[in-house]
């Protein structure tokens, strides 16, 4: 349900003057197994987020090397610049949505790369700053985009949408049985100003305790999150992108933190090229410990035959 994280062994050259990453890379040493980077080697990351495996990359693809860095949140994008700096000349940065990946790489000239990388979902960054709306654990403003150059943020879906299309929401991206009887108390205790404020119309109606492991809130943030940002339909759309950008036998790595994710990856992977692993990778016992946030990542690889 929740997001990335994992202990990077993959530090750059030199790099201890820069800026400590503020998001582990999940999976790292798999998606790098699976990618194979070689000297010389092109690439893309479409969700290049805070560089850790785009520097992973970058620093096996040797002078050579080039990489082509999207993500559609300029923040994630200033803090990869200065994490990726030791690599300058061989990565080119695009604010982007990689929904776009085709038209990007075009315009960059990435033809025949090597792979391609997507690490799916939000960023510790992201996450940890509470003026981005993403987390009820601290109050900020209904927000949730990633590129705050939208126009659609969660306070207009939680305080404009009707309760039945409300529903639909929190019931299909956050798979949340009560939806119904969380939509109709979102919808009597307008208007919401902040996360917290939402997050107690949720939990009033929750028995006030958790489910298990997870806060009652969780499931309905995440179907907020998905929908402002489209989420499923870039993500479609990328997967569709990306055949005709791969070299014969390149590979594309896919991790994702929701099954709805992973089943269009699962089966859109299907279809476009040979699948790699046919059992779907999950971080091993101690990345979970180290990074509790990255316990629901699925690692996924498909070949261009
Ligand atoms: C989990 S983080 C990536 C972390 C990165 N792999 C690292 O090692 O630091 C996900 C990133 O994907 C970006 N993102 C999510 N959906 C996107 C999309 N449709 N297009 C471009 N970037 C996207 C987010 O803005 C965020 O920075």
């Amino acid at each position: 349900m929740s997001e990335a994280v994992s202990a990077s062994s993959t530090a750059p050259p030199n790099g201890a003057h820069r800026p400590a990453p503020a998001h582990r890379p999940v999976l790292i040493e798999q998606v790098i197994a699976f990618l194979a980077p070689r000297s010389g080697g092109h690439f893309i990351d479409g969700t290049v987020g805070a560089g850790g495996h785009a520097a992973a990359i970058l620093e096996r693809t040797g002078p050579d090397g080039r990489l082509l860095a999207i993500d559609r949140d300029p923040a994630a994008l200033e803090l990869a610049r200065a994490r990726l700096a030791d690599y300058a000349g061989r990565v080119v940065f695009r604010h982007a949505n990689f929904s776009d990946v085709a038209a990007v790489a075009g315009e960059e000239r990435f033809r025949d790369v090597n792979g391609v990388v997507a690490d799916l979902g939000v960023s510790s960054m992201m996450l940890d700053d509470a003026h981005r709306g993403f987390s009820f654990r601290q109050d900020g403003p209904l927000d949730m985009r990633m590129d705050p150059s939208q126009s659609v943020t969660a306070s207009d879906i939680v305080n404009r949408a009707g309760e039945t299309e409300l529903a639909d929401i929190i019931y299909r991206y956050g798979e949340e049985r009560r939806s119904r009887r969380i939509a109709r108390a979102i919808v009597r205790a307008r208007p919401h100003r902040g996360t917290r404020d939402l997050a107690g119309a949720i939990e009033s109606v929750s028995g006030g305790g958790r489910r298990g492991r997870i806060h009652p809130a969780t499931r309905t943030f995440l179907a907020l999150r998905v929908a402002v940002n489209r989420e499923l339909d870039h993500l479609e759309a990328f997967l569709d992108g990306v055949p005709a950008l791969l070299a014969g036998g390149a590979r594309l790595a896919v991790i994702s933190f929701h099954s709805l994710e992973d089943r269009i990856v699962k089966h859109r992977m299907r279809a476009i090229g040979r699948v790699v692993n046919r059992k779907v990778v999950r971080p091993d016992e101690s990345e979970r410990m180290a990074n509790p946030r990255s316990r629901s990542a699925k690692l996924r690889v498909m070949e261009r035959q």
